[in-house]
């Protein structure tokens, strides 16, 4: 196959990717790598902040096209129903929906609270369910669309501290895997990409706990921690025609760390 062919792949021109929570972190490296792969690009935080405001105009520069950001407080349904209308306002219709945006907190199930657990299920699956809602049916009826949920290595190998997170991710991952087998024949697909621990905001008080550190260190076969830009090619591929018979994957990037 010759390089022409093999750009052709992963070229994103005339397709439109939103991806929720790409202010910073693993979103936002995602949205610039799909912005540079060609895509008019929509982020999404969770209110204005210089953060997002510099991950849009990043965007502009490294892709030299579209770039556009809407808003919404995911712990909230009402908040989260509005996204649709903010991309219609902005007269762009949704190729690429990808499901990024989450909380956790790192809690002993004996201590969660009913409030904490409603906010993590909301985040982290209503609020992709809302979106896949709303955002789907008209990729299957344009019999083109790629939909990329964010996991983690946690929904593999659960953390005692991250419980109801886990399971959050462990839902997320079992509707991936039960939408990708409803859409596969309109030529939507619907893949979980399963980060392993990534040196983001999230992590980083952490992982300054040298005990802590040098245990879950432990626990990755690569030796080290990944870094945003090594998620970015494998979405690139799950956003793509480069997987275009890709479909119901749960892609682990983790080092081997779910081995
Ligand atoms: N980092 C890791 O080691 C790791 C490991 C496994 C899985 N993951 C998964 O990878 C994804 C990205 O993680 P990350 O480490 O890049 O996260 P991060 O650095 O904490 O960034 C979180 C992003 O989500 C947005 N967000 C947070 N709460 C939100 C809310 N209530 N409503 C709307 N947006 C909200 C944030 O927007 P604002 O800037 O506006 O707050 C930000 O853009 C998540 O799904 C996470 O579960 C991460």
């Amino acid at each position: 196959m010759n390089e022409k062919a093999t750009a052709g792949l992963f070229d994103l021109t005339g397709r439109t990717a939103l991806v929720t929570g790409s202010s910073r972190g693993i979103g936002r490296e995602i949205a610039l790598t799909l912005a540079q792969a060609g895509a008019t690009v929509i982020l999404h935080g969770t209110a204005d902040s210089p953060k997002l405001r510099e991950a849009v105009d990043q965007a502009a520069r490294l892709g030299g096209g579209h770039v556009e950001c809407v808003t919404a407080d995911l712990t909230s349904p009402e908040a989260c129903a509005t996204l649709p209308g903010q991309c219609g306002k902005l007269g762009l219709t949704v190729d690429i929906l990808v499901l990024n945006a989450s909380v956790q907190n790192y809690v002993k199930i004996e201590t969660f609270t009913d409030a904490e657990f409603r906010r993590e299920f909301q985040v982290n699956l209503g609020a992709a369910f809302q979106l896949i809602q709303a955002f789907a049916p008209a990729m299957r009826e344009r019999k083109w669309g790629r939909i990329v949920t964010i996991g983690s290595i946690n929904q593999l190998r659960p953390a005692a501290r991250l419980s109801i997170y886990s399971t959050t991710k462990a839902a997320l991952a079992n509707l991936t895997a039960n939408l990708a087998k409803s859409f596969a024949a309109d030529n939507v697909t619907v893949n979980n990409l399963v980060p392993g621990v990534i040196l983001t905001d999230r992590n980083e008080a952490a992982l300054r706990d040298d005990a802590l550190r040098t245990t879950v260190l432990g626990e990755i076969p690569a030796g080290r921690f990944g870094t945003t830009d090594e998620l970015a090619g494998a979405a690139l591929l799950l956003c793509s025609d480069a997987g275009s018979y890709i479909t119901g994957a749960e892609l682990p990037v983790t080092g081997g760390m779910h081995l």
